[in-house]
């Protein structure tokens, strides 16, 4: 099957009934795992994926300690039952590729100077994929790294923008990704500074500016989920019983 045995719209929806420029519904669950120092677990249409970040702690093996900083690991692992055909367990070339690309993402906002010689690593499980699990990933792993409480200049919100049937589109899912004409991740901080950008397939000039204003009002809206994600999980904490009786 390619993409000429496709209809991508119809009536001028998409195959789920999207506008062109609508995202997939995104749920964000913030502190889900107990051993975590920091947590988030996101649906983003159909993709669901867990993130969860340890540290800052000592680094194994050591020799790969910075004097100066702390430095980042990021893990993204795709389960073997998160695809349609059954993935092979273990790190592919496509894991170690995401896996760098997430970390790039979101390195540039972690304060990684305030710990030397410490790691921060972060654990990216994709459960069920539907294209777009590394912008699934990098914002559950966003969420999860100031759940932990680690220090960063600001949020990184990812989202995609793709072209299919010569139309731009917002956030591909899985048909449109697979059989469509380009796809273009990108992160970037709530300021609008680019932490990631990648792009299969092609666009024109006029497309790729299309495209990339269309992801970043995409990651703009996701933003705000995960900071009201956030909001809502800490607000709902107590204050604790002296901080209480100090402001009696
Ligand atoms: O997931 P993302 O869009 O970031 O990466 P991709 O490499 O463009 O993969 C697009 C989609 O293809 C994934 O989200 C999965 O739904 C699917 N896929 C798959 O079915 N089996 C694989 N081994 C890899 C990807």
């Amino acid at each position: 099957m390619d993409e000429t045995d496709i209809s991508f719209f119809k009536d001028g929806f998409r195959l789920d009934g999207r506008r062109a420029d609508q995202l997939r519904p995104v749920k964000i669950e913030v502190g889900v795992l107990a051993r975590a120092d920091g947590s988030c677990y996101i649906e983003m249409g159909g993709n669901k994926v867990i993130a969860a970040v340890y540290g800052p702690r000592e680094v194994h093996p050591r020799h790969l300690q910075e004097v100066t900083r702390a430095i980042v690991r990021y893990r993204y692992n795709m389960a073997s039952f998160s695809v349609e055909e059954r993935k092979r367990p273990g790190p592919d070339r496509r894991s170690y590729e995401l896996s760098k690309v997430s970390r790039e993402a979101l390195e540039p906002v972690i304060l990684t100077t305030y710990f030397p010689r410490s790691v921060i690593d972060v654990f990216v499980e994709v459960l069920q994929a539907d294209a777009g699990t590394r912008t699934a990933g990098i914002n559950a792993a966003a969420v999860a790294l100031a759940d932990a409480g680690i220090p960063m200049k600001s949020m990184i919100s990812s989202c995609a923008a793709g072209k299919v049937a010569d139309t731009i589109v917002l956030d591909p899912m899985k048909e449109e990704d697979n059989f469509g004409q380009a796809d273009l991740p990108i992160a970037m901080t709530p300021g609008g500074e680019i932490t990631l950008m990648q792009m299969d397939g092609g666009l024109t000039r006029e497309e790729f500016h299309q495209a990339v204003e269309m992801a970043m009002k995409g990651a703009r809206d996701i933003y705000e989920i995960q900071r009201n994600a956030l909001v809502d999980k800490y607000s709902q904490l107590e204050a604790p019983a002296e901080e209480v009786k100090a402001c009696e």
